[in-house]
């Protein structure tokens, strides 16, 4: 069971109690009123004080799990047609594409900024249902996924790739010195908490010690691709402050700043190839494509109407966080969060500039020169 549903019952009961001895009986309101106040309580020890009392990597997995069960069934699994992954599509400008078209647009331009080629190696961390790893493949590539979502791994070993449940900001020692190319397409955001001021000095711990597992992972002259939301354009606004809520309690996870990323990749021994934005096309992807979990997808109940029922009764008595993720997904905060809400032309340049946040594709390579490598953080 998970340590959030324990917290969840914990506070549950706790309001139990309190209801009896105050009202002398348990009348449903009453409890539901005290669980309430309690649960402000333990968003402000969260936020406001800054003590983790709920776990982030939970919240992202139950994210990925509430995907799995509430979007189209199967979305880029097993025989389907790929119409797009979890991530952007690349339009280079030809916003006339379909979604399935800017998605393989994406895999070659990745493919080419490695330099891959037939023999290689390549680690995706956090591979989501594994179409990058299934194009490598079929490119001659040796490509393994990361992820720690049981359903995505179910996914990807069903279409006869290869995929582990794992945490890759934890060090595996199988991997060094193994690949040609490490890549982290859309994963990066959901590694660091939100919680306490010391948010940000948190964040650049995570991203140098990813980064610098990836390094050790590459092989010389390898690279490494990471695609990640940086945080733009952040004032205390209320819809700001409330959105950014919802994004957390949805995802789970904290977006850097850009001198944050910086550093953290100077300081795990790497050396920026180039850096360059795809705001504008991870807004549109999920524009034109309904499937796409930034997109505002119907959920259809007539497909596994079963399974999506229990998955909400699971969600009811063991996610905390059920409730901000139907919010979440109702006020298209996700388009809202990477340049405007549901819009018929591409965001522009001024929308680019104020959103909160902007996806950055990092070409990255191991440092030459041993001494800048040796560079230490703890
Ligand atoms: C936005 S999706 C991107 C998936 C895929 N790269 C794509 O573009 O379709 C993020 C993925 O990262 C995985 N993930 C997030 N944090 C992770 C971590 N620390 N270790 C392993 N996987 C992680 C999630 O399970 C999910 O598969």
């Amino acid at each position: 069971m998970q340590q959030n549903t324990w917290t969840l019952w914990t506070v549950f009961a706790l309001s139990l109690a309190i209801s009896r001895i105050h009202a002398g009986a348990v009348y449903p309101l009453h409890v539901y009123g005290v669980f309430l106040v309690l649960f402000l309580l333990m968003e402000f020890i969260y936020f406001g004080i800054g003590i983790p009392v709920w776990d982030q990597t939970e919240m992202t997995i139950n994210a990925y799990s509430w995907y799995s069960h509430f979007l189209a069934s199967h979305y880029g699994g097993k025989g389907e047609k790929t119409y797009a992954d979890f991530s952007e599509g690349l339009f280079f400008g030809d916003y006339t594409l379909s979604p399935g078209e800017a998605m393989v647009n994406k895999y070659e331009h990745v493919f080419k900024e490695l330099k891959l080629a037939p023999g290689m190696t390549l680690l995706d961390c956090g591979c989501g249902n594994g179409q990058w790893i299934d194009f490598c493949k079929k490119k001659g590539v040796d490509a393994i996924g990361l992820t720690f979502s049981q359903e995505q791994v179910d996914e990807i070993k069903a279409k006869g790739l290869v995929a582990h449940n794992k945490d890759f900001r934890h060090f595996h020692e199988e991997f060094v010195g193994k690949m040609d190319a490490v890549t982290f397409l859309g994963p990066t955001e959901h590694t660091t908490e939100a919680h306490g001021i010391d948010a940000e000095s948190r964040a650049f711990q995570t991203y140098t010690g990813f980064l610098r597992n990836a390094r050790m992972y590459l092989k010389p002259k390898g690279r490494i691709l990471m695609a990640t939301l940086v945080l733009n354009n952040f004032s205390r606004t209320p819809e700001n402050m409330w959105r950014t809520y919802l994004l957390h309690r949805h995802f789970g996870g904290y977006y850097a700043q850009r001198e944050t990323l910086d550093s953290a990749i100077k300081y795990a021994g790497l050396s920026q190839l180039s850096v360059t934005d795809f705001t504008r096309d991870y807004h549109w992807i999920g524009q034109i494509e309904p499937r796409h979990p930034g997109g505002k997808h119907r959920i259809d109940t007539s497909e596994n109407a079963m399974d999506k029922l229990m998955y909400t009764v699971w969600g009811i008595l063991c996610d905390p966080f059920v409730l901000h993720r139907w919010v979440y997904w109702y006020t298209d905060t996700w388009a809202w969060h990477v340049g405007a809400l549901a819009q018929t032309s591409p965001i522009s340049d001024e929308q680019i500039k104020k959103s909160l946040s902007n996806l950055n594709y990092y070409l990255l390579e191991a440092k030459v020169k041993e001494e800048e490598v040796k560079i230490n953080v703890e």
